[in-house]
């Protein structure tokens, strides 16, 4: 059998995140998994080991938009856990859905430290041991925002539209050194997203993804499995993915 690699997935407590861990470690990789949740870490932890024995498995409890936490989380991973050649960045989300002049600063602050800041902040840590190795790959879960804007989500798109520079801008800079960078920017995924931005508001969460089919978090970590595992010289820069029953942010086809 080949030689499991290490991946670290950020925002492996749900959703996207998740699915794709629970993916990866079928799929020889051994996992670090990240969260701020640290009884879902737990649990995820324990299924993933309890369903692939030989799947080494790691947890770092923090915020990614917390530098100092950010540094002591990857520092404190045993030499093994560092040599990090998957590093996904998917740890994010939207807060509220409000129009520019009366939208909370709070959320705004929120959607930058955590959708842009927080890639930086990992990507940092991790790029220099990915050098040292000669190889190494990220993946940046972007999203449709990050392609387009939608009335409302001014700031979500603001911090997507950034985070789709940044893998640009990654791409370029690690060109030299033979890493891999790229992103997949899905359009609407049924996960605790929307349960999210709308502060617990299950209801108004539900009605999102009500009158069609939307992907779940499973079509997503499929694709990032795909765009993992091919050859050493293919790589898959950039992916859209919607559901079919939508044609672009603000177009879905919906039988209510
Ligand atoms: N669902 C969609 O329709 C959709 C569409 C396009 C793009 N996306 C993107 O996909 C990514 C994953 O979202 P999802 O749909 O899977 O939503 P989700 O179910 O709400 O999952 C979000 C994940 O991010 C983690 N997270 C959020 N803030 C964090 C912070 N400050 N520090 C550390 N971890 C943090 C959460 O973990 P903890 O709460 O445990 O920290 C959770 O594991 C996000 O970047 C999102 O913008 C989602």
């Amino acid at each position: 059998m080949s030689m499991r690699r290490y991946a670290l997935v950020t925002g492996a407590t749900s959703g996207i995140g998740l699915a794709t861990a629970k993916l990866l470690a079928e799929n020889n990789f051994n996992l670090v998994i990240c969260g701020r949740r640290k009884e879902r870490l737990a649990l995820l932890e324990k299924e993933i080991v309890s369903k692939n024995s030989e799947c080494k498995v790691s947890s770092l409890c923090f915020d990614v938009s917390k530098r100092e936490e950010v540094e002591q989380a990857i520092s404190s991973l045993s030499a093994e856990f560092q040599s990090i050649e998957l590093l996904i960045n998917n740890a994010g989300n939207a807060h509220g859905l409000a129009s520019i002049e009366n939208a909370s600063l709070e959320d705004f602050e929120k959607m930058i430290d955590t959708n842009l800041k927080g890639i930086i902040y990992i990507s940092q840590e991790i790029i220099p041991k990915m050098i040292a190795m000669g190889r190494g790959q990220i993946i940046n879960v972007g999203s449709i925002a990050g392609k387009e804007v939608y009335p409302m989500g001014s700031v979500y798109c603001a911090s997507k539209h950034g985070a789709d520079a940044l893998t640009k801008g990654m791409r370029m800079d690690l060109n030299k050194f033979g890493i891999k960078v790229s992103s997949i920017n899905p359009g609407l995924v049924k996960t605790e997203f929307s349960l999210v931005r709308f502060k617990g508001d299950q209801e108004r969460a539900d009605s999102v993804y009500k009158g069609y089919t939307p992907l779940v978090a499973e079509d997503v970590a499929e694709t990032i499995l795909f765009m993992a595992t091919r050859p050493l010289h293919v790589n898959i820069a950039d992916v859209i993915i919607f559901p079919t029953a939508q044609a672009s942010s603000t177009i879905v086809k919906k039988d209510l």
